[in-house]
């Protein structure tokens, strides 16, 4: 598992990393907005070179490496050179991706900016691109040398930005922290402690990954939420209302709730608990019956199914859940009529 430090004095541990490690050349990997919000937070940094690409999902692209490789190329970059990324989940996944693969593998450092990233991204050492219109499609596992974690860019990330990677959060509690649970959902979402926050959510999600590391079974518990919710967002995108990857997990895991509740897994009361607490955090959207088949299309298509059964993680109580649980497609349409209704 990577070494992940978790601070509020980013210039510190930056400092302490550059003395111990000695790497010729440095370049920094961000997107316009980490250029604009936290590149300027970094102070005292050694000789580097500023590596710029477009933001967005749209960009996490075998055509952006192209440019990622060139830029690494014109510097003359080699294996005693270090790239550090600076940004979002996009910017962890695709720079970790070209770092790796540029000459075999350069080091790399994330520094993730986002609360997504940070209690997500850059845990587990999945790295890659989406291609031919397909998710993280090309791509390998491979942990950074280092990752260092600092709440103090979650000041300037967009309140909606906030809230999606809230949603990773939710998620790592109700599948694998009961106690936690409880302290979260009386708590004011946007008065979280972030470090605290961050460092729990990151010991969940380092645990799971730990027994795991490349998803055959344990693992697959952090898709909890996501069988649904991924539907839910495909569906969205196409739309004039599209969804931040948080606001349809947190869908999914009010509807993945329900089909555990239809299945006795869990009790009314716990998918209250669930639905109430989701629903004050995350504003309601609308899945009319016309949406219903599309969805279930597109869950068929999901990676993780088995044939053309649709696999689901199910929590059997807050805090535990099952992986590779069959879901049909009257308990999805059951569930997405739950959520529309409350
Ligand atoms: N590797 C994994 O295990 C893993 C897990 C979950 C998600 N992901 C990937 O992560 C990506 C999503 O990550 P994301 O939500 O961070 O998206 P992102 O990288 O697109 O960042 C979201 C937006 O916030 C901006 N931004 C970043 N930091 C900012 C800051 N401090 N202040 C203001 N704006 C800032 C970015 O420019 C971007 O516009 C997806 O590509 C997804 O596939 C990977
Ligand atoms: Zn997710």
């Amino acid at each position: 598992v990577e070494s992940v430090i978790i601070t509020d004095k980013i210039n510190t541990e930056l400092q302490l990393f550059f003395h111990s490690n000695s790497h010729s050349r440095i370049a920094i990997l961000v997107d316009q907005n980490s250029k604009k919000y936290c590149y300027p937070i970094l102070k005292n940094l050694p000789n580097h070179v500023v590596i710029e690409i477009k933001d967005g999902e749209e960009n996490k692209t075998i055509e952006t490496c192209a440019k990622i490789w060139s830029s690494l190329t014109d510097l003359k970059f080699d294996r005693k050179d270090l790239l550090i990324n600076l940004g979002g989940g996009v910017i962890g996944d695709m720079g970790g991706f070209c770092a790796r693969t540029y000459k075999r593998g350069i080091d790399f450092i994330n520094i993730p900016t986002t609360l997504l990233s940070q209690v997500d991204a850059s845990i587990g050492g999945k790295l890659g691109i989406d291609f031919q219109g397909f998710k993280n499609h090309i791509g390998l596992f491979s942990n950074p040398d280092l990752v260092i974690i600092d709440p103090i860019f979650l000041k300037t990330l967009p309140n909606e930005q906030l809230k999606s990677g809230y949603a990773e959060v939710i998620k790592h509690h109700l599948i694998a922290d009961h106690d936690g649970w409880s302290k979260l959902k009386s708590s004011d979402w946007h008065l979280s402690n972030w470090k605290n926050i961050i460092e729990h959510s990151i010991d969940i999600k380092k645990s799971i990954v730990r027994k795991d590391p490349t998803e055959k079974n344990e693992r697959k518990l952090l898709n909890f939420g996501h069988t649904i919710g991924h539907a839910v967002e495909t569906y969205m995108l196409n739309t004039n209302s599209p969804l931040l990857h948080g606001e349809a997990i947190a869908i999914g895991m009010i509807c993945e709730s329900h089909v555990a509740y239809q299945k006795n897994m869990i009790e009314m009361n716990i998918l209250i608990q669930i639905t109430d607490f989701i629903k004050k955090v995350y504003e309601k959207v609308s899945l009319t019956k016309s949406m219903e088949n599309q969805l279930f299309e597109t869950m068929l298509q999901d990676k993780k199914n088995n044939n053309d059964t649709i696999m689901a993680v199910l929590i059997d109580e807050i805090g535990s859940a099952r992986w590779d649980c069959e879901i049909n497609k009257i308990e999805i349409i059951n569930s997405l009529e739950y959520y529309n209704q409350t």
